[in-house]
């Protein structure tokens, strides 16, 4: 029996392939590993991020690939197909980190009533979250629609949700509006949507200009300014910037028009891949990358056991609404499927308003 995986390229994002792999016979798994067919798994602007940061951040390790490519990671649902831990059986499903493949093996360890996680060494570099596995059969909350939001949003409004926390503890700074950048992002708005539901901060959103009435559709964002029109921007009020386009000449630019009102600068994506360091002397804030795991690991000792979960649920619980409204779930699989999203989403030309769940398999 074979996996099909696909594979890029790690130096250069444009260069990809399918490869097959040869899986352990069911009958001679090691114990406690699990096979599991991957069966849908989500696609968006962060998976990209995951490949451009693969050395960094480690990416690269949790899905091994041969030659100098790299397996990117997806979050998504698989189907346990053979199970050598006595506490898993056959047929269960799980909701995690997977490969874009048909079929993963993992090393089931800390199985719980809610999840397991896979203890294989080469995957143990990174943050906990990224070997987590939820047990989610029968959870009416993680099937059919609702189950592709969460595959396609889940991850990135847990981000969110610790943006906008950070920001609120920290009486934003002192600013009185939050600017996004590629505010047609899912992370950006379900930012945008939890920021508009606060009193006394307005959100500026600022995108490309074809997708401009997309994100002013949205309803949660108080401005729309399109990229090449960011300095017609009123410079006179203190202001916060969340990055998740990452482009290096529009926070200059933004630091620039905003000065010493620029409260806030953190960083969280790369959409526009065209980053180079700051630019030293920026006047405002010195941008940072905001990392999640600082904010979650506070949290978790100020609100005890349960108490991000309970928080994240309720936020979940108002902003999924918002997406039967403004995101179109589009799925596709097989290998042409596959290979097209990658390429669309790599080069920008996913319309906002589409959310990709893939599957290698046909
Ligand atoms: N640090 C973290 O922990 C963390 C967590 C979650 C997400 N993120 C980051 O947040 C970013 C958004 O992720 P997402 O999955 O929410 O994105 P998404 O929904 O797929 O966003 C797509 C949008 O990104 C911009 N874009 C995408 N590809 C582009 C390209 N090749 N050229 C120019 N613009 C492009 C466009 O927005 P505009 O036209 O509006 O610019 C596009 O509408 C990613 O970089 C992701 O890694 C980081």
């Amino acid at each position: 029996m074979k996996s099909t995986d696909f594979i890029v390229a790690r130096d250069d994002l444009q260069h990809r392939k399918f490869v097959e792999r040869q899986l352990p016979d069911p009958a001679t798994l090691p114990d406690e590993a699990l096979l599991i067919k991957v069966d849908r798994f989500a696609f968006t602007a962060n998976n990209i991020t995951y490949a451009v940061a693969g050395d960094t951040l480690k990416y690269w390790e949790l899905f091994p690939a041969p030659d100098h490519f790299g397996n990117i990671p997806v979050w998504g649902f698989g189907d346990v197909i053979a199970s050598r831990h006595p506490g898993i059986s056959e047929g269960e499903r799980l909701f995690g980190y997977f490969p874009m493949a048909t079929h993963l093996v993992i090393e089931a360890a800390d199985v719980s009533k809610r999840g397991l996680r896979d203890a294989a060494a080469h995957r143990q570099n990174v943050a906990p979250v990224y070997n987590a596995y939820a047990r989610v059969s029968g959870d009416a909350a993680f099937a059919d629609r609702q189950g592709d939001y969460q595959a396609l949003l889940r991850p990135l409004f847990m981000l969110s949700f610790l943006v906008d926390d950070y920001l609120e503890e920290n009486a934003f700074f002192g600013a009185r509006s939050v600017i996004l950048s590629s505010a047609s992002s899912k992370t950006a708005f379900g930012l945008a949507h939890l920021l508009h539901l606060r009193k006394d901060i307005s959100v500026i959103g600022l995108t490309s200009a074809g997708n401009a009435a997309f994100v002013r559709s949205l309803g949660c964002y108080d401005e729309v300014v399109a990229y090449d029109e960011v300095t017609s921007l009123p410079a006179d009020r203190p202001v916060a910037y969340v990055d998740m386009a990452g482009s290096s000449d529009l926070r200059e630019k933004l630091h620039r028009h905003f000065g010493e009102g620029m409260k806030y600068s953190g960083r969280v994506g790369l959409t526009h891949r065209s980053s180079s360091p700051n630019e030293p002397g920026l006047p405002g804030a010195k941008p940072a990358w905001f990392f999640a795991p600082d904010q979650i690991r506070k949290r978790a000792k100020e609100w005890g056991p349960g108490g991000i979960d309970r928080r994240f649920g309720a936020a979940w619980a108002g902003f999924a609404p918002m997406l039967d409204r403004c995101l179109g779930i589009v799925e596709g699989r097989g290998r042409a499927a596959v290979e097209q999203i990658y390429r669309d989403t790599l080069n920008g030309r996913v319309p906002p308003d589409q959310g990709h769940i893939l599957s290698v398999s046909e």
